[in-house]
Parts: structure tokens; C-alpha cells; sequence
């Protein structure tokens, strides 16, 4: 993509304003651990893998405000900037992955007795070396994902996994970077993705710039193109996958993962190995992130309902793996049993 999802120069955090693409083309700028917390929380910047590279981004700015306390102040400080980047959107796993890298790293250096710059520098490369990472992640879970993709399929995706999600690429929308980019012939399928519509937004925005042929359609009309045999594959991202494969990805997910079922049409996952909580048996031990009503009462702060109804909007729903044809990773592409393999995966 020619826009850039994030950059760090100068000590400050860049990011393309997601809430007015694609009508406008804005950057944010974050220069405290305060902003990365707002621009995450009002989804300035969204997706799991771009939102943990700004967890790193934001644990390191909070370095720079606090390091020149004495040093129970600054852990104090440290302690409550952490807690209150985490908060800012639960369910993706990558949030927390990003910013524990970086206080690793902090502890690291902090025994070793650098003096205060050599560890800003220091813990600046990681939050680096994240962002880096991730694009070449990104491109390998592409080059995977490919080899699941025939001449001429129609893939449908949902939401926004795209280089607008990461730092770069994509993880579903990199497996159709791919494809188109080896002359696959694809064309791409996205739903709206009410409420916050990420697909018309962003994913439609993205296929437009990259001249990726793509058909824009409401959520209400997955079923149909699937039952009459219309989507030959759907490819997802995911916010958090459980040991066993459960896997959160946007609201509406899991509707889909019941009707490639009932219809026989490969469901595949694209994601770092990094959005895998090892730490969680199951789907059920994932917090699903409950947003505000407006996004469901309101469109572009337009009032499309009555005043006061009552409102229920989960932003995430969990796919049971046994819908899960097969999770494409950076490392290869898992299949069932997901247990076993997504076992081996970590002590590779
Ligand atoms: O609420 P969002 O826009 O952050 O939700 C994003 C998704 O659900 C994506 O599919 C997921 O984060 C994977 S991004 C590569």
C-alpha cells in the first residue's frame, strides 16, 4: 500500500486515522503513552497485529516520560502505563505481547545499569524490530496461504485483515496479496462489517489501490453466495487463538464458520503465531471486548435508531476450531488436530 498503517521518527507514533478512510487521508501523532492509549481505544489505529506493534510503541514512550523519576516512582508509573495501555482493547492478544516484549527488554537493561539513553536506544530497537517483523511475517504467512489458493477462486473475507491490521501486508488480505500477485486470477468478496464497517472502509479501500478485483456486499448476503456455491474459499484474520484453535476474530466470524460448514467451504484463519494465547485451553477463557452503543445506534454520527433502545455489540465473536479448515501461520499452515499442532509449533 502506498499509505503507511504506522511510523515511528522523531519519538513520535504516526498513524493513518482509520476512522475517515477512505475519504480522507490524516495521519495522528502520538507523543505520549496517553495517545497511543486514546488512539487505540477510539480506533484511530485498529486490527491485533498493528495494535501490538503501538503497544510497544506506547510502553516505550512511557518510558521516555518516566525515566528521569527516582526509581520506585518510575516502576509505579511504569506499572499503571502498562496496565492502562492493556485495557485500551482486550481480546487481541498482540496488545500485551507487544508491550511485554518491551518491559523484557526495560528489565534487561535496567540490571545490566545502562545509563538512561542507552536504554531508551535499546528498548527503541525492539519496538522496532516488532514493526520490522511484522511485515516480513506478514508476507510469509502470504507465501503460505497461497498454496491453498486455486486459479479463478472467489474468497470471501471479513472486517479489515489487511496492511491497514498490521504494519504491513496483511494476514488474509497478505494470503490474497499473494494470490493476486502470482496471477491467481481472484476476485475477493469482502462484507460491510457492520457496526464500524471495516470492510466497506478499509478492505475495499486497500483491493482499490492495489487494483485487487473485489465485490463489496452486506453482511446479510454471505449465506446466499455461499449456499449457491459462489465463494470458493473464506480467508479470516484473528485477534486471539486458544491452544486448541478457538479463534476470536471480528463479530460475524463465527456465522460465516457455520455456513462454510453446512456448505463445504474451506474456512482457513491467516495469523502471526503471535496471536496464539498459550496461556488458554479454550475459546471460552477469551475477553470479548463489549464497545459502546453508538456504534450500533448511530452511522458516521448519523442517529439511525431510537433514542435510548437497548444495544448489545460485541466486537468479537469465537470460531470453534472444529470449523477451522486450517490456521496459516509464518511457520506453515496447521490443520487438525490443532491441539497436537499447535503444540509442536511452540516448542519449535
Ligand atoms: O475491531 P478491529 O477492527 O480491531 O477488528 C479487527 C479484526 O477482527 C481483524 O480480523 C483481526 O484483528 C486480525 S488483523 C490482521
Amino acid at each position: 500500500m502506498e499509505h503507511k498503517t504506522l511510523y515511528f521518527e522523531n519519538d513520535m507514533l504516526k498513524l493513518i486515522d482509520q476512522r475517515i478512510l477512505p475519504l480522507e487521508i490524516q495521519y495522528y501523532t502520538a507523543e505520549t503513552y496517553q495517545e497511543v492509549c486514546e488512539a487505540i481505544k477510539k480506533m484511530v489505529v485498529r486490527g491485533a497485529p498493528a495494535i501490538g506493534a503501538c503497544g510497544a510503541y506506547g510502553y516505550y514512550l512511557a518510558v521516555k516520560q518516566y525515566i528521569d523519576e527516582d526509581k520506585e516512582l518510575f516502576l509505579e508509573k511504569m506499572s499503571s502505563a502498562k496496565k492502562e495501555l492493556l485495557a485500551t482493547r482486550p481480546t487481541a492478544v498482540n496488545l500485551g505481547w507487544g508491550i511485554k516484549k518491551i518491559e523484557k527488554e526495560l528489565k534487561k537493561e535496567i540490571k545490566k545499569d545502562l545509563d538512561k539513553k542507552s536504554i531508551l536506544n535499546n528498548i527503541l530497537k525492539i519496538a522496532d524490530q516488532i514493526a520490522e517483523d511484522d511485515i516480513k511475517t506478514n508476507k510469509k504467512i502470504g507465501n503460505f496461504g497461497n498454496k491453498l489458493i486455486e486459479i479463478g477462486d472467489n474468497i470471501l473475507t471479513h472486517c479489515n485483515a489487511g496492511a491497514l491490521a498490521t504494519v504491513g501486508y496483511g494476514t488474509a488480505l497478505g494470503v490474497i496479496r499473494a494470490a493476486h500477485n502470482s496471477d491467481k486470477q481472484i476476485r475477493v468478496f469482502m462484507d460491510e462489517t457492520r457496526p464500524r464497517l471495516q470492510g466497506a472502509s478499509l478492505t475495499a479501500f486497500e483491493m482499490k489501490a492495489e487494483n485487487i478485483p473485489a465485490t463489496l456486499i452486506v453482511d446479510n448476503t454471505a449465506a446466499t453466495l455461499i449456499r449457491d456455491k459462489k465463494i470458493d474459499k473464506i480467508v479470516v484474520g484473528a485477534d486471539r487463538i486458544a491452544k486448541n484453535g478457538d479463534t476470536a476474530n471480528k463479530i460475524g466470524t463465527f456465522m460465516l464458520s457455520v455456513l462454510a460448514k453446512e456448505y463445504n467451504v474451506p474456512f482457513y484463519v491467516a495469523a502471526p503465531i503471535s496471536t496464539i494465547d498459550f496461556s488458554i485451553d479454550n475459546g471460552s477463557q477469551i475477553d470479548i471486548e463489549i464497545r459502546e452503543d453508538k456504534e450500533i445506534t448511530e452511522i458516521r454520527s448519523v442517529q439511525i435508531a431510537p433514542e435510548d433502545i437497548d444495544v448489545y455489540n460485541p466486537a468479537f465473536d469465537v470460531t470453534p476450531a472444529e470449523n477451522i479448515t486450517a490456521i496459516i501461520t509464518e511457520k506453515g499452515i496447521i490443520r487438525p488436530p490443532f491441539i497436537e499442532n499447535i503444540n509442536k509449533l511452540k516448542s519449535n
